[in-house]
């Protein structure tokens, strides 16, 4: 049986996190995969994340299932913090999918049910992971203007002009916010023409929402997902609970579809129900209950907020003093960029070989595309880093 198949490509990102760990350098540095880590360069579980286990612990009576769309408090919870009061939630849905990830699957996997073999436009470039999942799911890839390597900003008028061209039956991939690997990210503004021009084509907005509360808050950072769900009948939504809760090996996410009425939505809901079904039949319910908890509950969410505050803030700082260290070391305002970027990631815009040569001869681990992970930044090391990346760029 196996002998028919061949070595399949490894993921890159995953791999850098194996790389970094077998380097023995005490001075290395990782700015790989996007986890949060902290002044000390932990990875912390959240106090809110914590008190909320130790009150599932005490009051959890039973593991028996919940059903195929998983927590319903969660459920709720989520489209709460999500959509606000921008859709009528009689045309709402919401399953409960492992991760980002899971929800970005299945999602991919109904569209795929109703309109096979349909094209799902992704940024240029675009999370590595959005391609295997839509062409595992049987659709097309095609990608529309982004990223403008000369100004690290958004390519907002040719993103328009393509986007215009799009019609019913296509799919658009947004990052809902924080642009994962950019970290260039639309204004409120920019938002409003890209509603308005899918509203005009009727194509799908399908929005990957993994970095709430990343980029600015809370709040704004849902301005676009709200703006695009208000304009027009359908789309879709993968929220991710990984990085804002710091619940990345509990894989806990959702799946939200938009349908144009109540009728239309439980149908749609069935195919997504079969889906997950025979699928994994249920999601893991820990990493939602947990969200559930938080949520519901007045002062863990408060806290909770606060801890995610902490979070933005501290890479909100650490964007503006590398921008600061690269400036006064180079009396350029080339990396400037890095400051008004938003989210865990900025595109350095950096060579193949200069990334090379940043791991093999400084220790510096960052994505094979030049994608820093912000949240990596050793804060006593940002001058070492801003001395290396100018040395990798000579
Ligand atoms: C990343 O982009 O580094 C994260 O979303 C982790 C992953 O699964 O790729």
């Amino acid at each position: 049986m196996f002998e028919t198949l061949s070595q399949a490509p490894g993921d890159k990102i995953l791999a850098l996190m194996g790389e970094y760990a077998a380097d023995a350098r005490p001075t290395k540095i990782d700015l790989g995969v996007g986890v949060y880590k902290d002044e000390k360069g932990v990875t912390p579980i959240m106090t809110s994340v914590r008190k909320a286990e130790e009150k599932i612990l005490s009051n959890e009576k039973t593991k028996t299932y919940l059903g195929i769309a998983g927590n319903k408090g969660f459920g709720s919870a989520v489209l709460d913090l999500v959509l606000a009061d921008s859709v009528e939630r009689s045309r709402v849905r919401i399953a409960q999918a492992p991760g980002g990830t899971g929800s970005l699957w299945v999602l991919m996997q109904l569209i795929n049910r109703a309109r096979p073999g349909a094209t799902v436009y992704v940024s240029d470039p675009t999370w590595a992971n959005h391609n295997p999942i839509a062409l595992n799911a049987g659709l097309k890839v095609a990608t529309y203007p982004y990223f403008d390597t000369e100004t690290r900003g958004v390519k907002f008028e040719q993103m328009l002009a393509a986007l215009d061209e799009l019609g019913a039956g296509d799919v658009v991939l947004l990052h809902g916010c924080c642009h994962n690997p950019t970290g260039a990210n639309l204004t409120d503004a920019q938002w409003d023409q890209v509603a308005e021009s899918l509203k005009r084509t009727g194509a799908l907005p399908f929005v990957d929402l993994a970095y709430l509360g990343f980029g600015d808050g809370i709040e704004a950072d849902a301005y676009g997902t709200r703006k695009i769900l208000s304009s027009v009948p359908e789309a879709l939504v993968a929220f991710s609970g990984s990085k804002n809760f710091g619940l990345y090996r509990e894989r806990v996410g959702a799946a939200i579809l938009v349908a144009r009425d109540a009728k239309e939505a439980d149908i749609t809901n069935s195919q997504l129900l079969n889906i997950i079904r025979g699928a994994y039949s249920q999601p893991p319910d820990h990493g939602a209950e947990i969200i559930r908890t938080i949520l519901e509950d007045a002062a863990l969410r408060a806290e909770w907020e606060e801890e995610l505050g902490v979070m933005r803030n501290r890479m909100i700082s650490l964007r503006k003093k590398l921008a600061d260290a690269i400036r006064e070391r180079s009396n350029s305002t080339d990396f400037d960029f890095v400051a008004d970027h938003r989210g865990m990631f900025s595109l350095l815009g950096l060579t193949n070989d200069a990334v090379e040569h940043l791991k093999a001869g400084n220790g510096v681990y960052m994505t094979g595309d030049s994608r820093i992970n912000i949240a990596g930044i050793p804060e006593d090391r940002v001058g070492d880093l801003a001395d290396a990346f100018l040395g990798a760029i000579r």
